[in-house]
């Protein structure tokens, strides 16, 4: 209980008064204690699915007081669980090989590493903040007997120092030996210290994949993308400068006629619905909470990528994580002004359940599919189960931080943007929508929408999944945000270029559609998942798969929620614009 107040404490503590992950200096004097952390063990196939490493029966080395360690919220719920190793490691000072401890390979054990060496499990440790992998062990296979499994039991360390600080560190494993039940197995270490000359702010350098985040692909993909917007943009100004300049003729030529060559005319085209296009959407509630927590998450998706891209957080362990939860905390009030205000603008009168709805509606999907995923795991006996005090943690950030920040917005925002002012009045009676050509179906041209925004993403998709499922870092966060202003971009041109053909057709439910439509890219990006993980991954099991395709379609609907508000704000900008130059009797 008490453990869990304090922890919970440094877990607050950690998130608002420092965002980045410990408060090492990263100096040190010569035989200074060099601490080696024991991190995760899993399967290499799928690099979120991590157990604690002593969750297989390892032994600890023979020390035991250590400095102490403060988890950041970002690391909790990565399921980083560092764990002092017990091995005696003094800065540049050279441990010969040394026997740290002995497992007995009781029944249970021997299951454990078997299933560990057959899934080709590694490990991660760090030592000053920089990774270290290594593998189990490794099966040979013997067609008589079968396949025997083996383990390593020798870590040899080579860490680079330059000056009082630690530069590179580099495992080796050696020393198999064969897994048989009733054994001992003795675990060895060793540690040789070399100078070397490399930088330390470029001590990150080495785990990073130029070859592969450089590649010609990539800024193909980008190139190609950017291609894209230009040609849209053009096209889009294009044929709505033309199409509207027609009809504003057509429109203003029939201003001359009288009135019964005016009701013989063809009236037909989207000046017709302008006692329509500005009643509210159906749904009003649901559907300016989408909008305020699409601006949200808009908001911190970008901030994320500018902080990133200016601190370099992707070498600090779990600092993004951390940093976002931070940013959407922070940037709660922009939620609750774009939302209320919409919703008031809309004629919404219960506002206070909007404003609840519009706070809560991401972080209860997140906790729900995470509460879900947390619960298979526990099944599964996995232990990567986000920890109760993080759980708490999170809560609390919710109700009195997020909440409290959404009212003010929503305050604020129904004072100052609340005021409906449209430029056509809205018709008490609604007019029926008329029979039109089946692509002419806001369901078609919503299905239509996403597919160039998807396009345009697909590749960079394909590095961002990579670096989540297998074992690269992101570090190209200026490719993103370029994709990011490509994705909006071409988003809101699609979705303009849809919405007219709608109201063309005189159908005036353009809200949900043109949200809908530009949302509808995620559902590619979550069908693309299906084609990613049958053919790029080797998972499964029915826990890699949940955790998978979960983790996905939370992904698919915050990137939907965030490109539909885009689409939406595109467009009703768009109507806006043509609804006001036109002329109402
Ligand atoms: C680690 O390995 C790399 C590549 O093999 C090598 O360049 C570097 O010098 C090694 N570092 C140490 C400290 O041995």
């Amino acid at each position: 209980m008490w453990r869990g107040i304090l922890r919970l404490s440094c877990v607050l503590s950690a998130v608002f008064l420092t965002v980045k992950a410990d408060e090492h200096t990263h100096t040190y004097t010569t035989k200074e204690e060099v601490v080696l952390w024991m991190n995760t063990v899993g399967p290499y196939h799928n690099r979120q699915e991590t157990y604690g490493f002593f969750s297989l029966p390892f032994c600890r080395g023979p020390k035991k007081d250590i400095s102490h360690y403060h988890e950041t919220l970002g690391e909790a719920l990565q399921g980083t669980e560092l764990e002092f190793s017990g091995l005696d490691i003094d800065f540049a000072t050279d441990v010969p090989q040394t026997k740290y401890c002995e497992v007995e390979m009781s029944e249970d054990s021997y299951k454990a590493f078997v299933y560990a060496v057959k899934n080709h499990y590694w490990y991660q440790m760090y030592i000053d903040d920089l990774p270290i992998w290594g593998i189990v062990g490794e099966v040979d296979d013997n067609p008589e007997k079968g396949p025997d499994y083996y383990i390593w039991t020798h870590k040899k360390l080579d860490i680079g120092y330059n000056l009082n600080q630690i530069v590179d560190v580099n495992l080796t494993s050696e020393v198999k030996v064969k897994l048989e039940k009733g054994n001992k197995i003795p675990f060895t270490y060793q540690v040789n210290w070399k100078k070397s000359s490399v930088n330390f702010k470029k001590r990150f350098d080495k785990y990073l994949d130029p070859n592969f985040f450089n590649h010609r692909i990539h800024w193909f993909s980008i190139f190609n993308s950017f291609m894209m917007v230009i040609f849209l943009v053009g096209l889009v100004s294009m044929i709505l400068m033309r199409t509207l300049r027609k009809d504003y003729a057509r429109y203003s030529k029939d201003d001359d006629l009288d009135d019964m060559e005016r009701d013989l005319g063809d009236e037909y085209g989207w000046k017709q619905v302008h006692g329509d296009v500005f009643r509210p959407a159906s749904h009003p509630m649901l559907f300016s909470a989408l909008i305020g927590s699409g601006y949200h998450m808009a908001t911190v998706a970008l901030a994320v990528i500018v902080l990133t891209l200016w601190g370099h957080l992707y070498t600090d362990r779990g600092s993004i994580l951390s940093t976002s939860i931070f940013v959407y905390a922070a940037a709660a009030p922009v939620n609750g002004y774009f939302g209320g205000g919409l919703y008031s603008r809309m004629g919404g009168k219960v506002w206070i359940k909007q404003m609840l709805l519009s706070a809560f509606l991401l972080p209860f999907l997140v906790c729900g599919l995470a509460f879900f995923i947390n619960f298979i795991a526990i099944y599964y006996h996995a232990s990567r189960a986000i920890p109760f005090g993080t759980m708490v943690a999170v809560t609390c950030i919710c109700l009195f931080v997020i909440l409290p920040l959404t009212l003010v917005g929503t305050i604020v925002g129904r004072a100052i943007a609340g005021q409906p002012n449209f430029p056509c009045r809205v018709n008490a009676v609604p007019r029926p929508i008329p029979e039109k050509k089946w692509f002419m179906e806001p369901a078609v041209i919503v299905m239509l929408g996403g597919v160039l925004p998807f396009g345009s993403i697909f590749i960079e998709m394909y590095f961002i999944f990579t670096s989540f499922w297998a074992y690269k870092i992101y570090y190209v966060f200026g490719f993103m945000l370029l994709v990011f202003f490509i994705l909006a971009i071409v988003t809101i041109c699609v979705t303009i270029v849809c919405t007219y053909f709608l109201l063309n057709a005189e159908d005036y439910r353009w809200q949900w559609t043109s949200f809908l439509a530009a949302a509808s890219s995620a559902l590619y990006v979550y069908l693309y998942s299906f084609y990613y993980f049958l053919f790029k991954t080797k998972m499964y099991g029915l826990f890699q798969t949940t955790f998978y395709f979960g983790y996905m379609a939370l992904f698919s609907i915050a990137l939907g929620i965030m490109c539909g508000t885009m689409g939406y704000v595109g467009t009703s900008t768009f109507v806006r614009k043509i609804y006001s130059t036109v002329k109402i009797d």
